[in-house]
């Protein structure tokens, strides 16, 4: 009898969530938004950006490292719509990145490329963006260096830092699986397993928070200082870099099925989970006040988002505690966060934080925070809901 009920409460339970009444209407406003853009953008060499203090949209070259993030939005607005209006737009803000396969100059190949043609060829199998992916890949793996055991993130502040590894940096480890999956080439596993090995190692506190920039010495491989760039301080936890890593291992253990990495989704997932403010939208830092003058980060709660969605599916008897908080994270990002509708702009998510030490992108919309946000949108679409639950494991020590 029992086994008869689970199937018939798990596709029940499946309905209620497909039928939440604040999913759909969120979903067509995103793609009626970005169907807008298209025609605004239809012959720019530049993708959209952010938006500047005066509501202007902020383009960017195909070398900024949010370029790949617009294409990104077009190919997921393709896909869940199934409307072929996206279709050409989609490729053209992709091709316009075409050159950057040969940019040896930044670590951020992996979200400029795996974004844009990534997705492209997910999508298509265009054999043509299978070849620039391939490329793009290779020439991220020219910015190793065998004795840190890491990916050279940045070449800028040279004063400050002799070899700078960002926490960010993980998110580009996925080209890198995906090219040794298609190509073959162990290289590519054997530098992201090294990268992620050592960002394991030395990229994290003892709560499982992260600090943003390690910088390490090129002759013995050793950690000279543990830094921030864009948090409040060296100790504290920017949010969108416990972000990056919780969606970077969770990722990791998919392509390598290495039980640390999904041990360290877990330990990383507990930290943001047992810090974030009850809208689970988190302050830009974990460390700055609860206060309304401190302004959110919802671009680190659409990353968050889709890889708590992710790590639903590996996690057995906790899955429906992490899909229940991914689920939390969704609707609230939907009932508070959407950006209004105005015809200017084509972003879907407000509020979001580039850089608060910067002051830049403070409190805007940024178009990977869409991106993200869409992801979680398809990323719920495909996995399944389990029964939500308590997580059993304990997530921080
Ligand atoms: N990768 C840069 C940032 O997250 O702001």
């Amino acid at each position: 009898m029992l086994k008869l009920l689970f199937p018939l409460v798990f596709i029940l339970l499946q309905a209620c969530n497909s039928q939440d009444p604040a999913i759909s209407p969120a979903k067509k406003e995103a793609e009626k938004k970005l169907l807008r853009s298209v025609t605004c953008y239809r012959s720019a060499d530049k993708n959209p950006r952010s938006l500047d203090s005066k509501g202007n949209v902020v383009l960017v070259p195909p070398s900024d490292w949010t370029s790949g993030f617009y294409p990104g939005c077009l190919w997921f607005a393709y896909e869940l719509s199934n409307d072929p209006r996206f279709l050409a737009p989609a490729r053209q803000h992709t091709e316009i990145l075409e050159k950057q396969k040969d940019n040896n100059t930044t670590h951020d190949m992996g979200f400029k490329m795996f974004s844009s043609y990534g997705n492209g060829y997910r999508i298509t199998h265009d054999q043509a963006y299978k070849t620039i992916l391939l490329e793009s890949a290779r020439t991220l793996t020219t910015r190793y260096n065998p004795v840190v055991g890491c990916i050279r993130s940045w070449d800028h502040h040279k004063h400050l830092w002799e070899y700078p590894v960002i926490i960010d940096n993980m998110m580009n480890l996925e080209l890198l699986f995906w090219a040794f999956r298609e190509s073959g080439d162990s290289l590519f596993y054997k530098i992201a397993v090294s990268h992620a090995d050592h960002t394991l190692r030395n990229h994290f506190r003892k709560d499982y928070s992260s600090w943003h920039v390690i910088n390490y010495d090129t002759l013995t491989g050793k950690v000279i200082s543990r830094n921030t760039h864009q948090g409040l301080s060296d100790s504290s936890s920017w949010a969108r870099g416990q972000a990056w890593g919780l969606y970077g291992f969770t990722m990791c253990y998919r392509y390598t099925g290495k039980p640390a990495y999904l041990a360290q989704a877990r330990h990383i997932a507990g930290y943001i989970l047992h810090n974030l403010p009850e809208d689970m939208v988190p302050y830009w830092d974990y460390d700055a006040p609860h206060t309304p003058d401190q302004p959110r980060d919802a671009s680190a709660a659409a990353i968050t988002c889709s890889a708590l969605y992710e790590l639903s599916l590996y996690t057995g008897d906790s899955a429906g505690y992490y899909y229940d908080k991914a689920e939390k994270t969704l609707t609230s990002l939907i009932k508070n966060y959407m950006m209004p509708d105005t015809a200017k702009s084509c972003f879907i998510l407000d509020h979001s934080t580039g850089s608060y030490p910067a002051h830049s992108e403070v409190d805007v919309p940024i178009i990977y925070a869409d991106y993200y946000f869409l992801e979680s949108l398809i990323r719920r679409d495909s996995i399944p809901a389990p029964m939500a639950q308590q997580e059993n494991a304990s997530p921080t020590p």
